[in-house]
């Protein structure tokens, strides 16, 4: 495989841009080599600078659901840059989108637009501490919600104490209210509510894709949402990853829980920066200019990416690919498992409609300290050998796949002996 052009673009963009990238998870650290330097997209594609082509299974790391390049959303969002890009003022369509967000997901009765998912999640922080008048909240080690100050925590093995910070630069302080459980323990949620009785807010990915892929087990969602109620505790799902991956509307339905707060963002930008969090009325009510509880945003609700939200929802409702979805990933499921077990290699896959991951353990993978405990080195190889294959997938052992709705039968050929080769390489090369 060329690469020379991503070579270069790399070493000339490390003058001026921090490891030659704008977010980390571009950097290929975990999987070492440099990072590709992408041209263009179209469908099931993606090429780079060098006109290697991928079936692209990161797509934006999840907004791209429809594809890149819908005609839709490119109509829509043309229209919209002719007639503005930004106002600083109401547009109609901040209230069309609002409207189809809201009627997908039961309990969401008003809903506020922001320009990513962290920004939804520190909001939804403010809020559910305006709203409860306590001030700790409690996350799930492996989740990832963010880069907000009060969410990044250490994950680690050490369960169920007082977190540390994940990250230089924030302090104890920033920290202190924030309480670590572990995944499908519903113990350890249970151990830190009758410690505390000033927890303001639980937050949680439904359909873990932070650490992987890992999917709640029914009793420990379903309790979860049960404690929290009984306690006056908020329970904020994190649908940033999840909305309208799985379901029109949300993971929580399908899982059988009602948020009290949820958080959108990816999907419902189509491509651009949307971030959303939305409730019932009386908490949304504490929210400015309504409430007193502050939060603002020169672009929030940009006309154009107000666009592309709108039409991306109407072709996904439209497309309705969920069904296609859940018999691809199986597909891809299968296929992964049985180039393991033909080549010797330890391998579980977990999935949930059109998110889906193989861990290099022979164990079943329910939190992320199990997600941690796996062959990393062999992920690593098997990155490589998809590349090499023409198969784009996350740099990162602990990042889900995603599936659009433009894969077809002839794509689904090429990943199935992408993944084979890829698979066989581990052991033959
Ligand atoms: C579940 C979840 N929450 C929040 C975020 C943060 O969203 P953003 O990167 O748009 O700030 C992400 C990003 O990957 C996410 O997966």
């Amino acid at each position: 495989m060329n690469n020379t052009k991503s070579q270069e673009l790399y070493n000339k963009g490390l003058k001026h841009l921090v490891g030659s990238v704008n977010s980390p998870v571009r950097a290929f650290k975990s999987v070492g080599g440099n990072p590709l330097f992408i041209k263009n997209a179209k469908g099931s594609k993606i090429y780079d600078v060098d006109g290697n082509e991928y079936i692209d299974l990161v797509l934006s790391y999840g907004p791209m659901i429809l594809g890149h390049g819908n005609q839709h959303v490119i109509d829509a969002v043309t229209k919209q840059v002719n007639e503005g890009f930004s106002f600083g003022a109401s547009t109609e369509n901040e209230i069309i989108l609002a409207e189809m967000v809201c009627a997908a997901f039961p309990g969401m009765d008003k809903v506020r637009f922001v320009n990513s998912g962290t920004e939804a999640i520190l909001s939804a922080i403010r809020l559910a501490r305006a709203f409860t008048k306590k001030n700790k909240i409690i996350k799930f080690a492996g989740c990832y919600h963010g880069h907000s100050d009060a969410l990044l925590v250490a994950a680690g093995s050490g369960l169920v104490t007082y977190s540390l910070p994940g990250s230089a630069g924030v302090p104890d302080s920033a920290v202190k209210d924030t309480l670590i459980a572990e995944y499908n323990n519903i113990q350890s949620v249970k151990a830190h509510i009758e410690k505390h009785n000033d927890i303001a807010a639980v937050f949680i990915e439904p359909i873990a894709g932070n650490m992987g892929v890992v999917v709640p087990t029914d009793s420990f969602i379903k309790e979860l949402r049960q404690i929290t109620q009984d306690a006056g505790i908020l329970l904020v799902v994190d649908e940033v990853m999840t909305g309208f991956r799985s379901k029109f509307g949300g993971a929580q339905d399908l899982l059988g829980i009602q948020a009290d707060i949820t958080c959108l963002g990816k999907v419902i930008g189509g491509g651009f920066p949307v971030g959303a969090y939305g409730a019932r009325e009386e908490i949304m009510n504490h929210v400015s200019p309504l409430g007193s509880m502050y939060q603002a945003g020169t672009l929030s609700g940009n006309p154009v990416a107000m666009a592309a939200g709108i039409s991306t929802l109407t072709e996904l409702k439209a497309q309705n690919p969920y069904e296609k979805f859940n018999q691809q990933a199986e597909q891809l499921e299968k296929a992964m498992l049985d180039a393991a077990a033909t080549n010797g290699i330890d391998l579980t896959v977990n999935r949930f409609g059109s998110m889906i991951n193989p861990f290099f353990s022979k164990k079943t993978i329910t939190n992320f300290t199990e997600a941690q405990e796996c062959n990393t080195a062999q992920f690593t190889k098997f990155f490589w050998g998809l590349i090499a294959n023409g198969i784009y997938i996350p740099p990162s052992q602990f990042e889900a796949w995603f599936l659009s709705s433009v894969i077809s039968d002839e794509d689904m050929e090429k990943l199935e002996k992408g993944l084979n080769k890829a698979m066989r390489m581990l052991v033959h090369s």
